[in-house]
């Protein structure tokens, strides 16, 4: 029953209840297996085109989250919705899990971590002086851009790990795409309709401008996996209209 209600809220085309989230996360939670045995290791050429890559997301997939936890504390206690605080608290651990995997594939691969890229203190800077409602958005950003990503990744390699990580992290992202338009919703219903249309449209700029970002620094790991920009764009774009479709049902 349990896999019922996870299948059903990471998958249904409405948010749930934060509670179904909870439970969601909560069933997710068991470290999934991974071919870490697998003695095939990256070729040269390979190398070359995806460390430096996942050695930023490695890093960006580990924020902590705290800041963030602060401000959803007070929405959670002004709204009434104690389970979004406890789902955010789990979503959070997953993407630390993300993190930890990558690291330790760095770690197969001899490739160190990064500790820190402008980038991640770029984003990590704007997340520090925005509301709950802007950090969400900032954050949802990168995972719109997360599921293209990691499938470019996993088509880069020829690798059976690198390719079984990508994976799990693609279809874990889907179900943090729901799960963000569920907390985004939250807010959506505070908001006029036009309002509601003005942030779409800024969060579509935010989008676009994080999205050539992406394409600059990762287009080697998207020109190996045989993308243009053009497929980039074109499923970066799909994600987020998803997005906005599940958040206003
Ligand atoms: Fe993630
Ligand atoms: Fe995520």
């Amino acid at each position: 029953m349990h896999n019922l209600t996870m299948r059903k809220v990471a998958h249904q085309n409405h948010g749930g209840s934060s509670y179904d989230w909870v439970e969601y996360f909560y069933q997710n939670a068991p470290e999934p297996e991974l071919p870490w045995n697998h003695s095939a290791r990256l070729s040269g050429a390979e190398k070359r085109a995806v460390i430096a890559s996942i050695q930023q997301f490695q890093l960006g997939e580990g924020a902590s989250g705290k800041r963030m936890l602060d401000r959803a504390q007070r929405f959670s206690r002004e709204t009434g919705d104690l389970g979004l605080i406890a789902a955010l608290k789990l979503f959070l651990r997953e993407e630390q899990r993300h993190s930890r995997i990558l690291a330790r594939f760095l770690q197969v691969e001899n490739a160190p971590c990064l500790r820190k890229h402008w980038v991640h203190g770029a984003f990590r800077a704007i997340r520090g002086i925005a509301g709950l409602e802007l950090c969400l958005k900032v954050l949802v950003t990168a995972e719109v851009l997360a599921r293209p990503y990691y499938a470019a990744l996993r088509d880069a390699t020829g690798s059976t790990l690198l390719r079984s990580i990508c994976q799990l992290i693609f279809d874990e992202e889907g179900a943090h795409l729901r799960f963000q338009a569920f907390a985004i919703s939250r807010f959506q219903n505070r908001h006029r309709a036009g309002t509601r249309a003005l942030i779409k449209n800024a969060h579509a700029v935010l989008l676009a401008s994080t999205a050539a970002l992406v394409w600059i620094e990762h287009h080697s790991v998207f020109r190996s996996a045989g993308r243009t920009f053009r497929q980039f764009w074109r499923e970066t774009w799909s994600e987020f209209e998803a997005l906005y479709q599940i958040s206003s049902t």
